[in-house]
């Protein structure tokens, strides 16, 4: 039974405003190579704003939320779903597969949370079934060189966009053209699947049946004009938030290529995905986990193979929220991470699962590389250079306390806020927020 009145009983457990109201728009992005924690504090910060956007990726994402004794795993619906006040745009610069969406929302629906606002952008792009067949029959393809992809069909729906073959949203609200565009693309994927990898044909009029049968009816209210929406909004005043999802290290221009995901997570990508001008945005807030975990393949420089990497793991429960794979542990990147300050105009830094490393005698953290003999304290732009990288560490004293408590700057032991602080230091842009364990509630506001 769908539970009544969630939405209220969910407001009521936000501790407190975290005083964004004269900030109109707000991106959050990861900073890493995914996986920061980014639901959580999205879903902080959008309590005080009136819409959360999307703009890139898909259901390669896995934001989780923790409310109360209740875990939400989202994927492709926006943060700010939680929030009955909030509008949850998908913009057009996601790639949807509707199968997915239905099945989110159903979940959500089934879980007492109202699903009646959700917006879907009639320019994005759909993800359908061949995208993920195509995918995985790459990855199989690539054998040893694969890139680690989540299968989810990412990829090839970006390449049919960039190929000018996409099917969008709004196809679908025109048989005629949703039918022809599908008989075009298959002309083409059907001849990939079939005479490249021995598969078998995928029927255009069966696929179109099926998406207009099963996903049409339900979805057709939640089709927009995103782009004019969110301006309506910033036009009125109101707060919009907008939520990437992968990260920095992953973006198709700026990450570890080919190591990356076929979207731009990076902050300008915010203004493709959602139609809006760089000079709209006030305020960018890079989401960063107290140490590196990744995904996939790919170079990473401090990546820990010992017993502290298993620790990490087990400890921040590092398994994928969607996929299940273990992600790759490592000590926090400095190096790193003011490369990604300036490629997303960061404004300041919010530190996740500042927790998870209670229990360490030592903590590390790398401020600079040692590359052939020399010290780098930029990252390379050569990547062969970065697959030699050797990280340069400044050590810290563990805690060794339980931090989960920990919901003022107060509250840290003296090793845990000189950890912050230098981590601050060494980023240059100042830590606003740390994370001190899942919980919606479990966070401080930092200033050094
Ligand atoms: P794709 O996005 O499925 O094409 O995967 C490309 C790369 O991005 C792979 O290394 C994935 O593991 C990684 N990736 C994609 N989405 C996420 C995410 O949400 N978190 C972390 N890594 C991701």
């Amino acid at each position: 039974m769908p539970q009544r009145g969630f939405t209220e009983r969910v407001q009521s457990r936000i501790p407190r405003p975290i005083g964004l109201t004269d900030v109109p728009a707000t991106i959050v992005v990861g900073t890493q190579w995914g996986d920061e924690g980014k639901g959580k504090f999205t879903d902080l910060l959008a309590k005080e704003m009136s819409m959360v956007v999307r703009y890139q990726g898909g259901h390669n994402a896995g934001h989780t939320l923790v409310v109360g004794d209740e875990k939400f795993a989202l994927q492709l619906v926006p943060s700010g779903v939680l929030y009955e006040h909030i509008t949850p745009v998908i913009g057009n610069g996601v790639v949807v597969d509707p199968f997915v969406l239905l099945r989110e929302m159903d979940m959500l629906r089934g879980r007492g949370v109202s699903v009646d606002k959700i917006k879907v952008s009639g320019n994005a792009h759909l993800i359908l079934p061949y995208h993920q067949e195509l995918d995985a029959l790459h990855e199989r393809h690539l054998g040893k060189a694969k890139l680690g992809t989540t299968k989810r069909g990412i990829g090839p729906a970006y390449a049919d966009k960039a190929m000018r073959l996409g099917i969008r949203v709004q196809d679908m609200l025109d048989e005629d053209i949703f039918r022809a565009k599908l008989h075009t693309v298959l002309g083409h994927s059907n001849k990939v699947l079939t005479r490249v990898f021995n598969r078998l044909p995928i029927d255009p009029d069966q696929l179109a049946d099926k998406v207009l049968a099963e996903c049409l009816p339900i979805l057709r209210p939640h089709i927009a004009d995103s782009v004019n929406l969110v301006h309506d909004a910033l036009d009125a005043g109101e707060n919009v938030l907008f939520e990437g999802a992968q990260a920095t290290f992953l973006d198709l221009d700026h990450g570890t290529y080919p190591f990356v995901t076929s979207s731009n997570p990076t902050a300008g990508g915010a203004c493709a995905g959602a139609g809006i001008g760089p000079k709209h945005i006030d305020r960018v807030v890079g989401i960063a986990k107290a140490y590196v975990t990744r995904v996939g393949a790919g170079p990473f420089p401090t990546e820990l193979f010992d017993d502290d990497g298993d620790k990490m793991v087990e400890i921040g429960r590092e398994f994928g929220t969607n996929t299940g794979r273990r992600r790759r542990p490592g000590w926090f990147d400095a190096v790193m991470l003011r490369h990604a300050v300036r490629l997303n105009s960061l404004t300041e830094l919010a530190i996740t699962k500042l927790d998870v490393l209670d229990t360490f005698d030592t903590v590390k953290l790398c401020v600079a590389y040692e590359i052939d003999g020399e010290r780098v304290e930029k990252l390379p732009y050569h990547q062969s250079e970065l697959h030699r990288a050797v990280p340069i560490y400044e050590e810290f004293p563990g805690w060794k306390q339980d931090l989960t408590t920990a919901t003022e700057p107060g509250h840290l032991p003296v090793q845990a806020a000189s950890y912050l602080r230098r981590l601050e230091e060494q980023v240059g842009v100042p830590v606003t927020l740390a994370s001190t364990g899942p919980g919606r509630d479990q966070f401080l506001h930092w200033s050094s």
